[in-house]
């Protein structure tokens, strides 16, 4: 455990036998689960019953018939119905450690013995210090002029704080610049600024969004000429109006496109020329390039004034700039974080920086173009079923068939049927996608989410015969 203050009874020797016995109740309890495995015919119907439950009680049934028993080892996770499923989403990029990582329980037992659960606006533990300070640490190290950071509960409230930061910085301005197919998350201004119709069905618009084509990478030097000449239309119908310009550097829900740095450049040169705040959402793409952050494996330091991240962080966070520095009340949260999730953030963030994620050699670029043979091998061996791959690092995308949604709906159920977690990303194609765990990942884990994949695939030809 790694909180750079003294944790309560950090020395007291009963805490370390009683963290001791219970990694024994957890190695034990996981010890069988190595690989996929199917339900346990007797648990089905009670796990039926429990789901439909469920899904009445939530108004819809869950994507997944998902109910976790709380054993889990590395990738690999026991459901109630006595299935084991190998988890390559992760929950969409939360658990970087997989499941059951002796880390990550180490500090919910720490956090347990802390006196209260939630942290928030009248009370910090001293931990959230030492969090704050990494996060400034790690996004300034190649130069970004990153001082402030603003924790927060979930991606979306640390987007919603951005916006915030952002029309409070630019008053009178009212309108945003963000890009096709962007997904920002699912407040009521995020849902606006989001580019997906269907997630705004009867809600309000009365944030103004203008959107600009993303980077296309077969045409890089057209595109960027294309972006430019729609940003330049915008600003010169409303000029002063964009209190920002949203960007995700590789688009997550949007299907994994990735930007390209000489188009990412020029259009952050542009609006810094135009005086528009620039946002990068690194939600989804925090510590999955070769860099902590996309911006940095970009060289867009010199940028980098309002950044969120969240998902693998476990705690969220509003990164800015001085010259974003709010007045009083303009972010205040009641929870601003658990403080399990603080001590876990703290966790995630020190293995990271000891590990070997990084570099053009580190283990995510290698989990990247390992997976991506793997990927080809399939698209050889079913005469081209699969396109791709999509993504960079720790993010890894496929267009199944004809890239219908309906097609990769299938595709994620058949993996799941196999007993291998991924999830459905864009439309128009629509791609099946994964978020391996980058802490707890080797290449026999890899190369078994291929084996699945190849059986769901072989299965989906099947079914849509070409
Ligand atoms: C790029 C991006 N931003 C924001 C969010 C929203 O995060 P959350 O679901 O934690 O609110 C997501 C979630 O998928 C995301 O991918």
């Amino acid at each position: 455990m790694s909180a750079d203050a003294p944790l309560p009874f950090q020395d007291d020797p009963r805490v370390a036998q009683a963290i001791a016995l219970l990694d024994q109740v957890v190695a034990d309890a996981g010890r069988d689960l190595n690989d996929v495995r199917a339900a346990d015919p007797t648990k089905v119907d009670a796990y039926r019953a429990r789901l439909e439950e469920f899904a009445r009680l939530r108004a819809g049934a869950l994507y997944y018939p998902y109910l976790a028993t709380g054993r889990g080892h590395g990738p690999y996770v026991e459901l109630a119905d006595g299935s084991v499923k190998l988890d390559f989403i992760n929950g969409i990029g939360v658990h970087g450690f997989g499941h059951a990582h002796r880390a990550m329980r180490h500090c919910g037992i720490r956090a347990a013995i802390c006196d209260t659960v939630m942290q928030g606006n009248l009370q910090q533990a001293d931990a959230s210090v030492d969090l704050c300070r990494r996060l400034v640490e790690l996004a300034r190290r190649s130069g970004a002029a990153i001082e402030h950071v603003a924790i927060s509960t979930s991606g979306a409230m640390s987007n919603e704080n951005a916006l915030k930061l952002a029309f409070h910085a630019r008053p009178g301005r009212n309108r945003l610049l963000a890009f096709e197919r962007c997904f920002a998350g699912r407040t009521l201004v995020l849902s606006q600024l989001t580019d997906k119709a269907a997630f705004r069905v009867n809600l309000p618009t009365d944030v103004p969004i203008d959107y600009l084509p993303f980077c296309d990478a077969s045409d890089v030097a057209g595109s960027t000429e294309r972006t430019l000449a729609a940003m330049r239309r915008h600003v010169g119908r409303y000029p002063n109006r964009h209190a920002a310009i949203w960007f995700e550097l590789v688009q997550g829900e949007g299907g994994y496109n990735v930007g390209e740095r000489s188009y990412l450049h020029a259009i952050c040169a542009e609006a810094r020329k135009l005086g528009i705040p620039i946002v990068f959402d690194e939600v989804q793409t925090f510590g999955r390039t070769t860099r902590p952050f996309a911006f940095q494996h970009f060289g867009l330091d010199e940028y980098a004034e309002l950044v969120t991240v969240g998902k693998i962080t476990q705690a969220c966070a509003t990164l800015f700039s001085a010259a974003f520095a709010p007045g009083p009340g303009l972010i205040s949260q009641t929870f601003t974080a658990g403080t399990w999730e603080l001590l876990a953030a703290i966790e995630v963030l020190d293995r990271m920086a000891a590990g070997n994620l990084f570099g053009p050699e580190g283990s995510n670029a290698r989990l990247h173009a390992r997976f991506a043979a793997g990927l080809e091998r399939i698209a050889e061996r079913t005469s081209g079923a699969i396109r791709g791959p999509w993504g960079i690092g720790g993010m890894i995308a496929l267009t199944p068939l004809e890239g219908r949604a309906d097609q990769a709906k299938r595709l994620a159920e058949l993996c799941f049927d196999e007993g291998l977690m991924g999830f459905v990303a864009g439309a128009e194609p629509t791609r099946l996608r994964f978020l391996p765990p980058l802490l707890a990942i080797d290449d026999a884990m890899i190369d078994r989410a291929l084996e699945l994949l190849e059986r769901a695939v072989g299965r989906l030809v099947a079914e849509f015969p070409r």
